[in-house]
């Protein structure tokens, strides 16, 4: 089936809810290996769980992002495969790496892009006084969040939402989108061109789901 690698730094709550539909049959690909640039990330444990190998590349060790990059898109290759997943990946990509992954790597990111891009987002939507708040999966591009946006998920932000309410209300939706938004990848329904993302006729909009 359709191979895929997955990039994390954390939790892998994201990379739990791929492995789960995946395991169930709604998600049709293999997920060929998980990498970590942290060692102590709690998503190296759900990929061992699930019998996936993972591999651990310590950014600290390497003198430059170029070096970084350069070893981690090595270790990618080496599984060949079809659409690479930065699932919580913290890390900010050289312009190489996002262009030799161009058109088949995708990020999720907790703000409705274009705004708040960057770190801190349900913090910042709260502050802005936002009504609503949500997430989106674009496709990555050099720019830092800055890709062809392929699906956004949207909440209401309460009077009394803090970040750590507003930020648990968004994972829920993640985990909703992004295995939807690799579904669609893996059976060619979006696709990229020219900095765009393009979709067949059969991806409607879910309500909620923009
Ligand atoms: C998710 O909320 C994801 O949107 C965010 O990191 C979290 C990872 O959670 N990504 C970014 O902020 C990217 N800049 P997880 O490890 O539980 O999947």
């Amino acid at each position: 089936s359709f191979p895929i690698v997955v990039l994390i730094s954390g939790s892998g709550s994201n990379l739990q809810a791929l492995i789960d539909q995946s395991l169930q049959g709604q998600l049709n690909v293999n997920i060929s290996a998980v990498i970590s640039n942290k060692a102590d990330a709690y998503g190296l444990e759900r990929a061992k769980q699930a019998a996936i190998p993972t591999h651990t590349l310590d950014h600290k060790l390497f003198e430059s992002r170029e070096a970084f990059d350069a070893e981690l898109q090595k270790i990618i290759d080496q599984y060949s495969p079809k659409l690479v997943v930065l699932a919580g990946f913290m890390r900010i990509l050289t312009e190489s790496f996002a262009r030799h992954y161009e058109g088949r790597m995708l990020n999720i990111h907790p703000s409705l892009l274009p705004k708040f891009k960057g770190l801190d987002t349900h913090q910042r939507a709260i502050e802005a006084n936002e009504k609503e708040h949500g997430v989106s999966v674009h496709f990555v591009s050099a720019e830092l969040d800055a890709g062809a946006v392929i699906i956004q998920a949207s909440t209401e932000i309460s009077s009394n939402d803090t970040a750590e309410s507003l930020g648990n209300k968004v994972h829920t939706l993640e985990h909703i989108i992004y295995p939807l938004a690799v579904k669609w990848f893996s059976e060619d329904r979006i696709t990229f061109h020219d900095g765009k993302a393009s979709f067949d006729q059969t991806v409607l909009p879910e309500s909620g789901i923009r």
